[in-house]
């Protein structure tokens, strides 16, 4: 076993002892290790971020664990079928979404998540950066081999808000809403971005992309001086922070949840859902198409995701991408 195998392995013998006392000698023979390699990989925990306590006569205790996005901290409490059962982890990336593009092409699972606890390039829609300054947030890419059409990849955009709002809210207490295509908010801010991607040929898809970034504990200071619309994170709205391990193991509970309801029944039901989170609907809106502005009143959403707006004219537009703004 790696050095890393055997530490993820004395943490899963805490965890079973729920919070009591393994002995040196317990982990040694799980391990099959010395008790001085035990030492070691204890020492290296430790390292880590681990708080463990050590008491002669009774062994080791693991008395607090960091938050630090790593996969043995995240699979300790999952509650999925597919998504998260894969867990690579990167201390710092690029892009999730360009190891994500590797991983997919290398055959991982349908459900392999990508973490990483910083991004040097982090990519956000139409070509901008996504600030991912370390420790605070969360971003991450999910790989998913859904056996659907290319033209249906776009529908998992609204999977994805979906999940995020619905953690935001149970990680907050807070209601987020969402902002066509991509955007999820808080008090009118953006809070989370998403940014799907695929992998696909004219008769089908070989792998989607979820690329999902959740500001989670970001402080004002954090966040770049140029952004093109008003951000915040979910610690500044709640005035307290979240756990970033136990909010990402409620985003992959979520989208397993969501993505098993699409495998079954489409996407019909998401957008109900996504409809009801939005606020557009009803709305006079200007949308940014880069080649023209679509100005006119949103009906709502049809089955591809597409926004459609009722211009003064009378026509329906149908828009796949753009900006909206009130
Ligand atoms: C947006 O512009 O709103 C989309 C932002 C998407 C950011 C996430 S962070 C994880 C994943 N990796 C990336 O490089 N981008 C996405």
């Amino acid at each position: 076993m790696s050095g890393k195998g055997s530490q993820e392995e004395i943490l899963r013998l805490f965890r079973r002892k729920g919070g009591d006392y393994l002995s040196g000698e317990e982990i040694s023979q799980g391990l099959g290790v010395s008790r001085t390699a035990v030492w070691k990989h204890i020492r290296q925990l430790r390292d880590q971020g681990y708080t463990i306590e050590a008491v002669p006569s009774k062994g080791y205790r693991l008395a607090e664990a960091p938050d630090r996005l790593l996969p043995a901290e995240i699979q300790a409490g999952l509650e999925t079928q597919r998504i998260g059962r894969e867990v690579v982890y990167f201390e710092e990336t690029d892009s999730t979404n360009l190891r994500a593009h590797e991983l997919g092409a290398g055959g991982y699972p349908d459900g392999t998540v990508i973490i990483a606890d910083r991004q040097s390039a982090g990519k956000g829609r139409l070509g901008r950066r996504w600030a991912s300054p370390e420790g605070v947030n969360l971003y991450t890419s999910v790989l998913l081999r859904p056996d659907i059409l290319p033209f249906m990849a776009p529908q998992l955009t609204f999977l994805s808000a979906v999940a995020v709002a619905r953690a935001i809210g149970e990680a907050s207490g807070l209601q987020p809403r969402v902002k066509w295509p991509n955007d999820v908010l808080l008090s009118g801010k953006k809070v989370a971005g998403l940014l799907n991607e695929m992998h696909a040929e004219t008769e089908g898809i070989h792998y989607v992309i979820l690329g999902i970034g959740v500001n989670l504990n970001m402080r004002p200071e954090q966040f770049p001086g140029d952004l093109r619309y008003p951000a915040t994170s979910v610690a500044i709205e709640k005035g307290s922070t979240v756990s970033r391990t136990g909010f990402a193991r409620c985003l992959y509970r979520e989208i397993d949840r969501l993505y098993e309801r699409y495998l079954a029944e489409g996407v019909a039901p998401i957008i109900r859902e996504w409809e009801g989170l939005c606020d557009l609907v009803g709305r006079q809106v200007e949308v940014d198409c880069q080649q023209r502005i679509i100005r006119g009143l949103v009906t709502g959403l049809d089955e591809d995701g597409a926004l459609l707006v009722r211009t003064a004219e009378g026509t329906e537009e149908r828009i796949l991408a753009g900006d909206v703004r009130p």
